[in-house]
């Protein structure tokens, strides 16, 4: 793979599943950082394993700019960028069973009660993202937001394609622009780490707007 005037990668269909292929010139182990932001995740993640390839998913142009920028100056040859909705990619863009690992750190909370429908992580999408894993895949989630871990750690739950497991020490100390943030406030950091099972669908769907089960 080589680097380019830009890591920005521009899909020639925004209709069509991504071909690994043709967004990296590579084939191998996948993983894809939802809303990352500034990239100091990324970018030192991708740094750490130049054996995998990244693929950073933001929708503000001027954050994966940034992460651009940042990307060619550490010459991360493994890392291209993505401008999309994230839940839109995970629904219509990702190949089934071709992600390795999604990470989402730090998403939006809505916190208020009338705005949880408008959370990343719904039933509809965690089984989407199940689907976008291969077996032994893994979505690995971060939040500040006690409230919404354990909106996440339920809607997770209901799905049967996926089983909970440890966050890896190696990927746990290398913080996000946020978390460094959050920590250096004395805020709690929780996190949670799923792997995609072999077979049993998810029940999808169940975009409640009352949480995950109703029961909130
Ligand atoms: C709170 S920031 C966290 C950034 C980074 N993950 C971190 O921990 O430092 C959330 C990021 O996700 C992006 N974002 C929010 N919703 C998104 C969506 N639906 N699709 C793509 N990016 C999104 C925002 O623009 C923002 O950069």
């Amino acid at each position: 793979m080589s680097i380019g005037s830009t890591l920005i990668y521009r899909p020639s269909s925004i209709v069509d599943r991504l071909r690994w292929a043709e967004v990296f010139e590579a084939e191998g182990r996948i993983e894809v950082e939802l809303g990352s932001g500034d990239g100091g995740f990324l970018a030192e993640y991708a740094g750490r394993h130049p054996e995998r390839s990244f693929l950073g998913v933001e929708r503000l142009l001027g954050r994966l700019r940034k992460l651009d920028r940042k990307g060619r100056r550490m010459g991360l040859m493994n890392l291209r960028l993505l401008r999309i909705e994230a839940a839109y990619l995970v629904e219509y863009l990702l190949p089934a069973g071709g992600v390795e690992a999604l990470h989402i750190y730090f998403p939006d909370p809505w916190p208020k009660r009338r705005h949880w429908r408008r959370r990343l992580i719904q039933p509809s999408f965690i089984s989407a993202a199940a689907h976008a894993l291969g077996a032994g895949g893994r979505l690995y989630f971060r939040t500040d937001d006690r409230g919404y871990w354990a909106w996440a750690q339920e809607v997770c739950g209901q799905c049967a394609l996926l089983r909970a497991v440890e966050t890896p020490a190696e990927l746990r100390a290398v913080e996000t622009d946020f978390e460094r943030d959050f920590r250096a406030r004395g805020l709690e950091i929780h996190t949670l780490a799923y792997e995609r099972r072999m077979a049993a669908p998810c029940i999808r769907d169940q975009t409640s707007m009352m949480g995950p089960s109703g029961s909130w």
